[in-house]
């Protein structure tokens, strides 16, 4: 058997197109753009690649994208200082400050400081609470990305057995969440587990975020699984996720590629909350259901 490929990349291709006509929508509406501040600190080489993909998608989907580069010696009084000004400026809908930062900041106290009803990326800690107890908030992008993908598979995820492999507050602890707000049985696995393999094995929904390339191999996965790899290891032999894809196709249902799957999912879910916020700000509706959730594509 060979699993059905998720192909991330057209899934956020098209939801990119939904979002691009809400933005025009809500330019009609609002007399401007949504805006988005992107602020790097230092010179990290896959974080500047990062930024510079969210400011060319930003303004593609026809919003205004604002980036602040500060240097790697910055102290945090300033970064503090600038979040406080994104926060303070009308024009702007959501701050995003790119992860990692450098070891002599805070970055605990850097989210903590950004604006939760501006805070697009879902880390600020009311955020989290929000999304523990069912209030509207933000999502972080990479889970609100997957649960989409594997909505695009099942029409109902209630009462799935799904385990979350890494609990990190960016991916496994959220998605954790979203999928219990979806009714799934919920397991987290991670470095303590006495026995990830059984936990895995008899999982409905796998969503590997553990930074371990190819730790999660097809014999680990339960014949028909849906299997979402939200891995992006950078190996000798290129970039690869946490699942052996190749070992794991075979067993799996459905299955997510490293590239081409997750990956191009959490820029798009960047923006839908960029989106999502202006609409807030500006008291113009969004129409969450026809944005997340189109009825009349086979793509998505
Ligand atoms: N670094 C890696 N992924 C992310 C993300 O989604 N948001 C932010 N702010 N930093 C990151």
């Amino acid at each position: 058997m060979s699993a059905t490929i998720i192909d991330g990349k057209a899934f956020a291709a098209n939801l990119r197109a939904r979002i691009a006509g809400g933005v025009s929508d809500f330019r009609a509406k609002a007399g401007r753009a949504p805006g988005l501040a992107v602020v790097l600190v230092g010179e990290d080489p896959a974080s500047a690649v990062y930024v510079r993909s969210k400011g060319k998608a930003t303004r593609e989907a026809g919003m205004q994208s604002i980036e602040h580069r500060l240097p790697a010696d910055v102290a945090p009084d300033v970064l503090l200082a600038l979040v406080a000004d994104l926060n303070a400026d009308p024009g702007i809908d959501g701050i995003l400050v790119q992860l990692p930062l450098p070891p002599h900041i805070d970055a605990q106290a850097v989210i903590a400081a950004i604006d939760p009803d501006k805070d697009v990326d879902g880390f600020h800690p009311i955020n989290a609470g929000r999304l523990a107890t069912g209030l509207p908030g933000f999502v972080p992008c990479t889970p609100l990305g997957c649960v989409m993908l594997l909505k695009s598979i099942h029409s109902h995820l209630a009462g799935l057995e799904a385990v979350v492999v890494g609990r990190s507050n960016i991916v496994g602890k959220p998605m954790a969440q979203l999928l219990l707000a979806e009714s799934c049985t919920v397991t987290i696995v991670h470095s303590r587990t006495r026995d990830a393999f059984a936990h895995v094995r008899q999982a409905d929904i796998v969503v590997a975020a553990v930074g371990i390339p190819g730790m999660i191999t097809g014999d680990w996965i339960k014949p028909g699984a849906t299997v979402i790899d939200v891995g992006i290891n950078r190996t000798e032999a290129g970039l690869v996720g946490d699942v052996d894809f190749a070992s794991a196709s075979q067993v799996a249902g459905a299955i997510t590629p490293v590239p081409g799957g997750v990956g191009p999912m959490t820029i798009a879910c960047l923006l839908r909350n960029t989106l999502v916020s202006a609409g807030r700000r500006e008291n113009v509706a969004i129409d969450l259901d026809a944005l997340d959730a189109p009825k009349d594509s086979a793509a998505c």
